[in-house]
């Protein structure tokens, strides 16, 4: 008799057992949608260029196109769980095509203004193609926001990736030197978008790439005005009326341009001229670190921006103007969205007391930048 019921035990544990690992496998395929899928999104000439969707396991969802490396989409919970489209853009490649403010692209050779469109290296001057009144802006007229990478995709343990390579050619936009680029987007299981640049050069020539994200974390209904945003800098590179540095890097004390305690974007804003569009000198030391982080009371989303470079350009959508309608049909008037550009500062060929942006033979450039996005 005692043998029977020590059996029936040992079976009914055994069964135990077996549901519970068939659970905790179900379990496992729930929580694993992380994946990386490609689709076409039209042709550039005659270049078929596609949109690739990374989604993680959190179902949060980052859309890219190899098409300047835009950003077209970034899907983040609100505090209720409820998703939304946090930057703007829009549904299709033609339009962006038509032109755009150099919406979530990866911009370059050298991210905003240098004055002039002139540098010198060894005493020898350069001329670049000139794109914002007398200045260069963004790499020129065809800057990397309008080029076609070259994409590969990669599944990681904990994230999955899009690998973007360019190759600028000598005297590009007039910039010398073949620069040979490396872009990944890497979509982590942590709600973090890393972005990792890496170059070569062979010859000496300034690199300064940034993304360009207009972010809006109320869903891109209303502007961004609403925002809470906090930078950890204590000063920002003065500019003249032509946004070019005057070379000096003021104080922030307790200024309108002072976001170290964090308020919202529009509180002050019109005490500002024109609205913020300036390059804020962070306190990182050249490490990776957190540097600003923006939060969106109506929803709860939150964005943090950790990175090692020197600067953060805040621009707050100055310029766009309601002539461009996005995804959904919404128009993007005044302060829709924001940018926290990662970078060196403005002109930086032409100031010799800013960090050096010349990239030479043998170096390698990198830095990683990473939006973390969470819910408070
Ligand atoms: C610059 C602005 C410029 C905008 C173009 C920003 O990075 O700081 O001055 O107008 O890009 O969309």
């Amino acid at each position: 008799m005692k043998g029977i019921v020590k059996l029936i035990l040992l079976l009914l544990m055994v069964f135990i057992y077996i549901s519970c690992v068939q659970e905790t496998k179900k379990e496992i395929i729930k929580r694993k949608p992380m994946k990386i899928t490609k689709q076409t999104f039209g042709k550039v000439d005659t270049t078929e260029v596609f949109l690739f969707t990374l989604t993680n396991n959190n179902g949060m969802v980052v859309k890219i196109t190899n098409y300047g490396g835009i950003v077209t989409s970034i899907q983040t919970p609100d505090k209720d769980g409820k998703m939304a489209d946090v930057v703007l853009g829009f549904d299709n490649l033609p339009n962006y095509l038509d032109g755009h403010p150099y919406f979530g692209c990866i911009v370059g050779r050298y991210g905003n203004r240098i004055a002039n469109g002139k540098f010198s290296i060894h005493e020898k001057e350069y001329s670049l193609a000139v794109n914002n009144g007398p200045n260069h802006l963004h790499g020129g007229i065809k800057g990397f926001d309008k080029v076609v990478w070259e994409a590969r995709t990669k599944k990681n343990t904990d994230s999955v990736s899009l690998v973007l390579k360019y190759t600028s050619p000598d005297m590009d936009e007039g910039y010398p030197g073949n620069l040979k680029m490396r872009v990944a987007y890497i979509l982590t299981n942590d709600n973090e978008l890393h972005i990792v640049y890496r170059a070569k050069t062979d010859k000496a020539t300034p690199v300064n790439l940034t993304h360009h994200s207009y972010f809006n974390l109320g869903g891109t209904q209303e502007n961004a005005l609403d925002h809470i945003l906090t930078i950890a800098a204590e000063k920002y590179v003065a500019v003249d009326e032509n946004l070019i540095p005057t070379g000096e890097l003021k104080d922030l004390n307790n200024t309108v341009m002072d976001f170290r305690k964090g308020y919202a974007i529009g509180a002050r804003i019109d005490e500002v001229e024109g609205g913020y569009d300036h390059t804020y000198v962070l306190i990182n030391n050249g490490e990776l670190l957190k540097v600003a982080d923006v939060y969106h009371p109506a929803t709860g989303r939150a964005m943090e921006v950790y990175t090692s470079e020197p600067g953060v350009q805040f621009y707050s959508g100055n310029f766009l103007d309601g002539n461009l309608t996005g995804k959904g049909g919404i128009i993007y008037n005044k302060h829709h969205g924001f940018c926290l550009e990662t970078q060196h500062f403005p002109d930086s060929p032409n100031q010799e007391s800013f960090p050096n942006t010349i990239l030479r033979p043998g170096e390698e450039y990198g830095y990683t930048t990473i939006y973390k996005f969470l819910t408070k």
